[in-house]
Formats: structure tokens, C-alpha cells, sequence
């Protein structure tokens, strides 16, 4: 029998998913069909800490590969699968680890901090890793003057700096979705819309980090949004979390922020979208496609994760 509509897949995911016993993660940027059919919604850093608890021998992650790697060194019995191994990402793409190394030697006695938006070797070669939702605060858990590398994302390692009054060394690396939204046509719909708050997550530019309302990580955002009493917002981040923003705050209104691009209203990340019910549904079946990465460097990036999830108990959010 053929399957067709997304209530056939859901109907056969959900089966699957008992009789194998796994657990469904979904990041924020998922459609917004594979976030409700999740066991688990959130961000990288909520993602990366559930994954650690989990104990079930099944794990589908619906996000990027890095995710799925992270997932994996996390739980290295388990099977991790990705409905898409295609889903990459631009960022993790933009830090190759051999020419990381070669930074990481032209900089000694530096503590080297990678954002979790890394491959698996750059983050065997990380001393602490970090995500939008706790940079700030792992990085002042180093003495003022104590020096970093930040990689690769300059953009959120421009933003640490400048609220941290650090000088970290960055690597030269951005998110292609989070560089295209236009300042000048944000603050064109400012003009429709001058009650909105802007709403910018740290990968953003800075011209943009200036005029936001509120700076934070997807989950940061999504807080702001049900807590803070305003009732609009322009979403500079991937457009994915709108799903997360309207169903929380059905009353509210959420517009997603204009990119340069002229021929899309909004920033959408084409490998985050990748992944779709369909492939939700195959990956359970035929458990595949599977992430596997090497036990010696799963010890290797493990550390830094772990670092991570340690530091950030302590924080209070
Ligand atoms: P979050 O830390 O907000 O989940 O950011 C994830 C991400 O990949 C942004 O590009």
C-alpha cells in the first residue's frame, strides 16, 4: 500500500517509533510537522542536553548532520539516525579541521572555544563547546584577559566580544542563512509595523544585532516572545521557529524577517528542510541512513560537549 498524506506518515511513524522504542529530537528550524510529531522540540544546546539522558537504543534526529554527529558521540551505543544525510550546514562547512588546526598553531597558548556548529573532528580538536543559548556564559567563565579562539562563527563571536569586552581571536566563518537578512528591509516593515520587536538570533550581522529589540538563541527568542507582553515581532532567524512562536502565542503576530534576497519573503534553510515526513518515516523503517563516527574520535569530541553540559548547569537562565 502506498503512502501518501502527512496523516498516513504520522499514523506509521508514531507505530514505528513504538515498536522500536526510539526517540524522535527536532530542532526548531524542522517543518513544522516533524516539531509536532517529536518527542522533543528545542534548541541546539536543550537538544544536546536530552540527547544525554535519553535511553532508548533508537534516536532519529531531525536537524542537520552536525546534530546527528553531536547526538552520537553523546550516546555512542545507540543508533543515531538523520532522516536526510544530505541535511548539512554552511557554517560547519566553513571550518575545515586541518586548516582549523593550522589557526589553532598559529595561536598557541590559546583555549580553543568552537560553537556546536562544528564537524566532529574540529570538535576533537575543542577545548570547550558552545551554543547560542550559553557563549556568554562559558566564556566568562575564562579570566578577562585569558586568551581564546572562537570559531568559526564571527558573527556570534563579534556579539560575545562586544558584550563581554573580550578580544577572542575568530575564525572567519558565518551561517549563509542568518548573513542574507536585510537591515534596510527590516527596517522598512519596522514602518508598517512600528509596535513590532525585532527579534535577532546572534549569527546575524551586527548592523542587525544593533537594531535588535532582543539577541538570542532560538530558544532565547521563543521566551522573549511568550514572556515579554508585546504582542508583535519580526523574526530575524530560520523560519522554522515561527511554527514554534504561533502555536505558543496564537494570539500574537510573528513576521518573518526579509532576507536580500528579493525572491523570498523570508530566510529558510535549505538543508534544515531537507528532512521531511516521508524521510522521517524511511529512516525509522530502514534505520537509515545512520550517523557513524570513529570511537577514537568520538573521545576525542566528547570532551568539549561534555565540558559544555557541565558548565551549564550552572547557568540561570
Ligand atoms: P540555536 O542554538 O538557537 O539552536 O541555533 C542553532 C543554529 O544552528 C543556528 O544556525
Amino acid at each position: 500500500m502506498s503512502v501518501k498524506s502527512t496523516e498516513d506518515f504520522k499514523e506509521r511513524i508514531l507505530r514505528l517509533k513504538k515498536e522500536k522504542n526510539a526517540v524522535i529530537l527536532a530542532h526548531y528550524y524542522q517543518q513544522g510537522e516533524i516539531q509536532d510529531i517529536a518527542d522533543y522540540v528545542g534548541d541546539s544546546l536543550a537538544l544536546a542536553q536530552i540527547a544525554e539522558k535519553i535511553d532508548a537504543p533508537v534516536i532519529v534526529m531531525c536537524g542537520v548532520h552536525f546534530m546527528g554527529e553531536t547526538v552520537k558521540i553523546l550516546c555512542p551505543d545507540k543508533t543515531v539516525l538523520v532522516p536526510d544525510m544530505e541535511a548539512g550546514c554552511s557554517l560547519a562547512d566553513s571550518c575545515d579541521a586541518s586548516d582549523f588546526e593550522k589557526f589553532i598553531k598559529e595561536h598557541p597558548g590559546h583555549t580553543v572555544i568552537s560553537y556546536v556548529n562544528t564537524t566532529a573532528a574540529v570538535k576533537a580538536l575543542t577545548d570547550v563547546v558552545v551554543t547560542s543559548g550559553n557563549a556568554r556564559e562559558i566564556v566568562e567563565s575564562f579570566p578577562k584577559e585569558h586568551p581564546i579562539i572562537f570559531g568559526p562563527d564571527k558573527n556570534l563571536g563579534n556579539y560575545i566580544n562586544g558584550i563581554t569586552g573580550r578580544n577572542m581571536v575568530l575564525w572567519d566563518g558565518a551561517c549563509h542563512v542568518h548573513e542574507k537578512f536585510s537591515v534596510d528591509k527590516i527596517i522598512e516593515l519596522k514602518k508598517q509595523y512600528p509596535e513590532a520587536k525585532i527579534l535577532v538570533h546572534p549569527e546575524c550581522k551586527k548592523p542587525l544585532q544593533i537594531i535588535a529589540d532582543k539577541v538570542g538563541s532560538t530558544a532565547v527568542l521563543l521566551k522573549y516572545a511568550k514572556e515579554s507582553g508585546y504582542d508583535t515581532f519580526i523574526v530575524a532567524t530560520e523560519s522554522g521557529i515561527l511554527h514554534q512562536m504561533k502555536k505558543s502565542c496564537p494570539d500574537k503576530t510573528f513576521i518573518a524577517a526579509p532576507s536580500t534576497d528579493s525572491t523570498c519573503g523570508c530566510n529558510e534553510c535549505n538543508y534544515m528542510k531537507l528532512n521531511t515526513m516521508k524521510k522521517l518515516y524511511e529512516c525509522l523503517k530502514n534505520e537509515s541512513p545512520q550517523i557513524h563516527v570513529d570511537a577514537s574520535l568520538i573521545e576525542k569530541a566528547r570532551r568539549p560537549i561534555e565540558r559544555m553540559l557541565e558548565l551549564s548547569k550552572q547557568i540561570k537562565k
